[in-house]
């Protein structure tokens, strides 16, 4: 994307700033394009080089899984040098570490899934490659650590005794690195990423909303909660700022995995806002109007058909995308026309009994109230105008 495209001669300045919190993980920029398919397309990123790039793109942050950055059968001396020298790249760059995770599903140890493997041997591993990574992480000063249980999941239920089995392995898994958490003072908080299935056949904790049912029942549930990713729920056919605004009510919110994705299909990880704009709209709105302070984290890849240049071409085509929807949500929110309606169809006639709070004696009058349906047919709730306007912003015609 050319320098011109920051600027948007109407109105916006769309250069990302360290105070939007823009985050990639190495992944992201560092995909190679391989599929089930087809071989790597593009050579290695290496991950000091990326965080040159997303210092120079203007990003705030890049996370990592523990294997991103230090290959899995490194000795001690290796791990270090290798920490020592992103560490040096980063603070060069301006960039922070917010975020770490943990590689529990690359690697063919995990083919029958980790925490909720079968093999107890299996689930300790697991459980120590974690704790590995929650070192690894604590050392680059992330204070979010995520847990995608991408192979936490079966191809045929005959292979758990129980499928609630896997739900109690997961809890003591999730338990034990709180513990772990507390023992070192690392301060994290963890966030709990969904997905329906891919690569297992179905994966337990298919939404955010099976994780925001799991957390009350674990030891510590103040100090886990949620990362939703835009692909993850829509692969499902739901609606993804649905299930962000019930984290963000029950306090959940800790991180935010944004991409794009059409419904239906395998996880296509896409641009942000490049496949359903007016969604990643509404989300925007969301998460800006409630002043959402994590990061903003891009959990996207370049087209397979890309090369290098395409890849930084994709990394701030999302974050400029997003800064153009928060400029389109400020002038839906000052709209007259869009606030007006917005007014009109909550307000309450005056004859209405008020039912807030549960008493005995509002509860009386609230059975008693006669209530006028034809009446109530008569107001307008005009939401076809309403979208069009909304559409009309988006399309830039207002
Ligand atoms: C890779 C997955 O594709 C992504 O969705 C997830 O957020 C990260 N790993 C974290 O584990
Ligand atoms: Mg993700
Ligand atoms: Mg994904």
């Amino acid at each position: 994307m050319s320098k011109k495209n920051g600027k948007n001669a109407s109105s916006g300045n769309y250069e990302p700033r360290p105070e939007h919190k823009f985050s990639f993980g190495l992944w992201t920029l560092g995909n190679r394009g391989r599929d089930p398919f087809g071989d790597a397309v593009r050579p290695t990123f290496p991950p000091n080089d990326i965080v040159h790039v997303l210092g120079e793109i203007g990003a705030w942050g890049v996370n990592l899984h523990d294997n991103d950055l230090v290959p899995i059968d490194a000795t001690p001396k290796e791990r270090d040098k290798i920490v020592r020298d992103f560490r040096a790249a980063c603070n060069e760059s301006g960039v922070v570490v917010p975020m770490a995770t943990v590689s529990l599903f690359f690697h063919p140890v995990f083919r029958d899934g980790a925490f909720t493997a079968n093999d107890p041997e299996v689930r300790a591993y697991a459980l120590q490659k974690t704790m590995r990574a929650m070192d690894l992480g604590a050392e680059l000063g992330a204070r979010i650590f995520v847990l995608w249980g991408g192979r936490e999941g079966v191809e045929t239920d005959a292979c758990r005794p129980r499928a609630d089995e896997a739900v109690k392995r997961l809890r003591e898994a999730v338990n034990y690195l709180c513990q772990y958490n507390m023992a070192q003072k690392y301060g994290y908080r963890f966030a709990l990423e969904a997905k329906p299935n891919e690569p297992r056949g179905d994966i337990y904790m298919a939404t955010t909303g099976h994780y925001l049912g799991f957390i009350p029942t674990l030891d510590h549930p103040e100090m886990v909660g949620v990362n939703p990713e835009f692909a993850h729920e829509t692969m499902a056919g739901l609606n993804f700022m649905h299930g962000v605004a019930q984290a963000w009510e029950a306090g959940k919110l800790f991180h935010i995995d944004l991409n794009d994705q059409y419904p239906g299909r395998y996880d296509q990880d896409l641009r942000f806002g490049s496949a359903n704009p007016k969604s990643a709209f509404w989300l925007v709105k969301f998460l800006e109007d409630v002043a959402y302070d994590g990061p903003r984290h891009f959990d996207a890849h370049a087209y397979r058909t890309e090369n290098c240049e395409g890849v930084t071409d994709f990394a701030r085509g999302c974050m400029r995308t997003y800064l153009i929807l928060k400029e389109k949500a400020d002038r839906w929110n000052a709209d007259r026309e869009i606030q007006t309606i917005l007014k009109e169809v909550s307000a309450a006639s005056p004859s209405v009994p008020k039912n807030g709070r549960y008493s005995p004696t509002g509860a009386q009058t609230l059975l008693s109230h006669v209530f006028n349906k034809d009446a109530m047919m008569q107001k307008r709730l005009p939401y076809e105008l309403l979208d069009q306007l909304t559409v009309d912003v988006l399309l830039g015609v207002r």
